[in-house]
């Protein structure tokens, strides 16, 4: 059985103090013992989240990670940086990243092993735009993002990394992929990793991430691959994320 792992991704949204206030009421909702919750937050206000979320089950990622382990990079952030900061995830690839800012996919991979060369759990993000699913070539999309990571980083390294399936056409849309769509390229990742090595495809915690909401969380993580979410708009409201949480 597989851990579930329920992650918030707050993007560009908010302020320090608003920042402090969702972290002390996300945690304010949880209870000793509560696992597989954590919110990715702006990087300039890591420390303070950390600080605010110390001792607690809620734990932080960053939200990109650099391709590069140190110098003369301006504006990254190196997984050591995150690391310092208390990150025990970073997002690699969001399409947001891969869209706005030009990250391709060697970069995405690059990311990756700098991350867990600190430690750091990579959460790789994946997924095809509306163009791509309606030419039929969600699977190939799949396939090359996941394929350069696998063959920069080996398929091992996936053992400790983590998996957002996020098909770009369902991200703060509102439109989520149906749940038998979901599922559908969710077991395809895991099928393409088990022809690798099975241990790694039975172990790697795949999540759904797109428009994901407390009314269509429990029937999107019921789906067999589907191990938890990647939570954009939703994650910004503490009542909404934690109950996406307890619907897994
Ligand atoms: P959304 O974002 O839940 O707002 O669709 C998900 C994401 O981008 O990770």
């Amino acid at each position: 059985m597989r851990q579930s792992l329920v992650m918030g991704n707050w993007k560009m949204n908010g302020s320090r103090s608003e920042g402090l206030a969702l972290a002390n009421a996300i945690v304010a909702g949880l209870k000793e013992g509560d696992k597989g919750i954590a919110v990715c937050v702006p990087s300039v206000y890591l420390s303070d989240i950390e600080r605010a979320i110390e001792n607690t089950p809620l734990a932080l990622g960053g939200q990109n990670v650099a391709d590069q382990a140190s110098g003369a990079y301006t504006g990254e952030t190196s997984a050591f940086m995150l690391k310092e900061c208390g990150c025990e995830y970073a997002l690699v690839g969001h399409s947001e990243r891969r869209t706005y800012y030009g990250d391709t996919d060697e970069s995405v991979a690059a990311r990756f092993c700098q991350a867990q060369k600190e430690g750091i759990i990579p959460v790789l993000c994946i997924g095809e735009t509306l163009e791509e699913r309606e030419s039929d070539t969600t699977f190939a999309v799949i396939d090359q993002q996941l394929n350069a990571v696998i063959d920069m980083a080996g398929i091992d390294a996936l053992a400790n990394s983590v998996i957002a399936y996020e098909p770009v056409w369902a991200i703060g849309t509102g439109k989520t992929a149906s749940d038998e769509q979901a599922q559908e390229v969710h077991k395809y990742i895991r099928k393409q990793i088990a022809a690798k090595s099975q241990t790694v495809a039975d172990k790697i915690q795949i999540l759904y991430g797109g428009s994901v909401k407390p009314d269509n969380a429990k029937a999107i993580f019921a789906m067999a691959d589907i191990d938890g979410g990647l939570i954009g708009g939703a994650s910004l409201d503490a009542a909404s994320f934690l109950a996406i949480y307890q619907a897994i």
